[in-house]
């Protein structure tokens, strides 16, 4: 296996499937089975989700809502992912721990970085919520953060599309795919791959970022396995 512990960072968005809004429990149900797929192999798997399928702090702010209120409502929205897909991977006989970033202890643990490698270790997945508890900051931020409080050795960012591109391929069709590209080369070309503060903070640290289509079955367990799957960004 090409990694040991790995982030998993997957966008709320991809929650919807077809759907313009919520949760899609068909999609759900297959990022867990992909999700097992890894577990099974003994990879320890820790999960940061997005909550833009339910809100986004900056579209509130768009409409004239405070912003900081925008992104407490997104962080609550990334705790409604976090019980679906825990709920979802148990249903799959997966062993899970939701720890968030805000305290709602009723529902999920607060965030304990001990604790967290700790369930990492005993095989169990760690879905992380509420982003960074902080408003301002975004979930990949917060996927990154994460990442390197645990010592996970890559964040893999799973997305609609199978890698970087020079261009938008969903707009380009002539648009050339990057196999492996370095944080600086990303900034040079100014291509988007995380917001700015989680992109310097994950180069800053060695943490290589792998962008990969999530969404084709089996793709997450061949990159994890070594497979060339996606562009790995590296220094
Ligand atoms: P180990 O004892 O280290 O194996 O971890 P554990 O998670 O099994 O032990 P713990 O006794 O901490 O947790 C037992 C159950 O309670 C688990 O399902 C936890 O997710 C849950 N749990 C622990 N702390 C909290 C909390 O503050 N709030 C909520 N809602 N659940 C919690």
């Amino acid at each position: 296996m090409q990694y040991k512990r790995i982030l998993l960072k997957l966008s709320g968005e991809a929650l919807m499937g077809d759907r313009q809004y919520g949760i899609d429990p068909k999609r759900l149900a297959e990022y867990a089975k992909e999700i097992k797929q890894v577990v099974e192999k003994g990879i320890e798997v820790a999960i940061v989700i997005g909550g833009g399928n339910i809100f986004r702090g900056v579209a509130g702010a768009a409409n004239g809502m405070d912003r900081v209120q925008g992104d407490h409502m997104g962080m609550l929205a990334t705790c409604i992912n976090g019980l679906a897909l825990q709920s979802a991977l148990e249903d799959q006989g997966v062993y899970t721990r939701l720890q968030t970033a805000l305290e709602i202890k009723e529902v999920a643990e607060p965030y304990i970085k001990r604790k967290a490698i700790r369930h990492l270790e005993k095989g169990r997945v760690v879905i992380f919520g509420a982003g960074t508890g902080n408003p301002y900051f975004t979930t990949d931020t917060a996927a990154v953060l994460r990442a390197i409080e645990v010592d996970a050795d890559a964040i893999l960012k799973g997305t609609r599309v199978n890698g970087i591109y020079n261009t938008d391929p969903e707009k380009d069709k002539d648009a050339v795919k990057f196999e492996t590209i370095t944080f600086k080369e990303v900034i040079e070309k100014g291509l988007k791959v995380m917001d700015m503060t989680a992109f310097t903070l994950s180069e800053e640290n060695k943490l290589p970022i792998i962008v990969f289509d999530m969404n084709t079955n089996g793709n997450l367990l061949k990159l994890v396995s070594g497979e060339k799957i996606g562009t790995v960004v590296d220094n």
